[in-house]
C-alpha cells in the first residue's frame, strides 16, 4: 500500500493525494507515460471481478432467477455500462456488485476482497471508503443545502471538506448555488450535486443507477459528460445502468442483460 508506482493500489492514490490543489483530481493516471498506463491496466488486479454470481428470490412460494451465471473482470479506470430491458436484473447485479445484497449462488471480489467473507460492518465499511453511488432520484438530503450534501461523505470521515466540496462544486459548475437546498435546484442541478457528492471521497468505484433517468436529455447529457470527465480525470471506475443507447455507447464496454444473463459482453462501436 505505501507508494508503488505500478500496483494500481487504490490507497497510493486517494492518501497521497489528499490536498486539495489543482491537481486533487487528478490524482490517477493523467500525469502516468501511456506506455506504464497500459501496462497497469493489463497488469492490475481487476477492481470488480464477478464469478458464476446468481441471485434468485422466493416469489409466490416459487424460487424465481433473476441473475444467472454473471462472469466479468472490470480493470481499474474502467467504464462499464449494463443495458437491458427492464426486469433483466440490471438493478439486482448493481447492489450484489455494491455489497448491498448477498448474491445467492457465486462471488464478488472487489480489489481482492472476497464480499461473502466480509461482515455487513465490514462492507458497510468498504463501500464508505471505496464505492460512490448516483440513483435515478437523487436522493440528496433535503434539509441540507448543495454544499452540506456534498461534505456528507467527508464529514463521515471525521474531516471537514469544506473545500473538498467547493472545489467539486465548482467542478460541477454550481459553486454559486451552494448554499441552495435541494427543493431550490432543478432535477439536473440537483444530480451534478449528486455526482458532486459521490466524487468528493475519489471513489475507486462510482455505480449509477439510471442517473439520467428523470432528466430531459439536454440535461442527461451535460449529467454524462460530467460523468465521463471525472472517470478520465481521476481513475474512479465506473459501472452505469441505463436504458439510455447514447449513454451507453459512451462507456467503453457494454455488458447487455436479458431474463437475468449476459447475452452480449462488448466494446461499443468506435466513435
Ligand atoms: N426483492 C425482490 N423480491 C422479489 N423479486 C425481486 C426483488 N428485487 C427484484 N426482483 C425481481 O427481479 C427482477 C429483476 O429486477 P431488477 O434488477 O430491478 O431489474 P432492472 O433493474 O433490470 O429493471 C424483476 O423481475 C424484479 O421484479
Ligand atoms: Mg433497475
Amino acid at each position: 500500500m505505501t507508494g508503488g508506482v505500478l500496483t494500481g493500489d487504490d490507497g497510493v492514490d486517494a492518501r497521497a493525494c489528499g490536498g486539495l490543489g489543482s491537481g486533487a483530481l487528478h490524482e490517477r493516471n493523467n500525469s502516468r507515460p501511456a506506455a506504464v498506463q497500459s501496462f497497469m491496466s493489463a497488469s492490475a488486479e481487476p477492481v470488480i471481478r464477478c464469478e458464476s454470481l446468481g441471485q434468485s428470490y422466493v416469489s409466490g412460494g416459487r424460487e424465481l432467477d433473476v441473475l444467472q451465471d454473471i462472469n466479468f473482470t472490470l480493470q481499474p479506470g474502467g467504464f462499464l455500462a449494463i443495458v437491458g430491458p427492464s426486469g433483466s436484473g440490471k438493478s439486482t447485479l448493481l447492489g450484489l456488485l455494491a455489497g448491498l445484497d448477498r448474491p445467492k449462488r457465486g462471488r464478488v471480489v472487489i480489489d481482492g476482497d472476497d464480499l461473502a467473507n466480509l461482515d455487513e460492518d465490514a462492507r458497510a465499511r468498504l463501500r464508505g471508503e471505496k464505492i460512490g453511488f448516483v440513483f435515478q432520484s437523487f436522493q440528496l438530503i433535503p434539509t441540507l443545502t448543495a454544499r452540506e450534501n456534498v461534505q456528507v461523505p467527508l464529514e463521515l470521515r471525521g474531516q471537514d471538506g469544506l473545500e473538498r466540496a467547493e472545489l467539486l462544486l465548482t467542478r460541477v459548475g454550481l459553486l454559486e448555488r451552494g448554499h441552495h437546498y435541494p427543493a431550490q435546484l432543478s432535477g439536473g442541478e440537483q444530480q451534478r450535486v449528486a455526482l458532486a457528492r459521490a466524487f468528493s471521497t475519489r471513489p475507486r468505484l462510482l455505480f449509477a443507477d439510471e442517473p439520467t433517468g428523470n432528466l430531459d436529455a439536454a440535461t442527461g447529457h451535460t449529467v454524462i459528460d460530467l460523468m465521463v470527465e471525472l472517470n478520465r480525470e481521476t481513475g474512479t471506475t465506473l459501472v452505469l445502468v441505463t436504458h439510455d443507447p447514447e449513454l451507453a455507447s459512451r462507456a467503453r464496454r457494454i455488458l447487455r442483460l436479458s431474463g437475468g444473463r449476459v447475452v452480449s459482453d462488448s466494446a461499443p462501436p468506435e466513435r
